[in-house]
């Protein structure tokens, strides 16, 4: 089972010359998962708390292409981390069964999400007691 040390930064090799910047991420080399998904978030601003949720299955890795954003990650046993995402070369990884809020958006963020997995709205947990309760029946396995 994954738990919150689980979470991390990784660093994407930038290609630069004289014409700017390419960053190439890979499922399965740049990340730990194969990649089913992605979807991009832009339009929030400094008063928006986005995510708000956990995930039964999907693992994530998020990267602020542009902007900024910070995310909360917490593991429902007291537990958080905060990470700032201001570079387009980093991403924060999250396993499954964590709960994140993403929040203090820049109003040029474009903050881009991969998934592990397909959408299921049947994996997500949206109520904060429901994930804590979850969370603690699976440690008493
Ligand atoms: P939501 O989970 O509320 O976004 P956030 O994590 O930023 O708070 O998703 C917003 C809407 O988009 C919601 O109606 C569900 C839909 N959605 C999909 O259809 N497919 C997806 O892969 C995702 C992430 C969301």
């Amino acid at each position: 089972m994954s738990t919150i040390n689980d979470v991390r930064m990784l660093e994407f090799k930038e290609h630069g010359d004289e014409r700017g910047y390419l960053v190439v991420v890979e499922g399965e080399r740049d990340l730990p998962f194969k990649i089913q998904r992605l979807f991009y978030i832009y339009g929030s601003d400094s008063k928006v708390v986005r995510g708000q949720h956990a995930n039964r299955n999907s693992e994530f890795v998020l990267i602020n292409v542009a902007g900024t954003s910070k995310i909360k990650i917490k593991d429902g046993l007291g537990n958080e981390i905060i990470f700032c995402l201001n570079r387009p070369h980093t991403g924060v990884y999250l396993p499954a069964m964590v709960w994140k809020d993403m929040y203090d958006f820049s109003e040029d963020a474009v903050l881009l999400c991969i998934a592990s997995e397909h959408y299921d709205e049947n994996e997500y947990i949206r109520d904060y007691d429901t994930f804590v309760r979850e969370v603690t029946k699976q440690g008493e396995r």
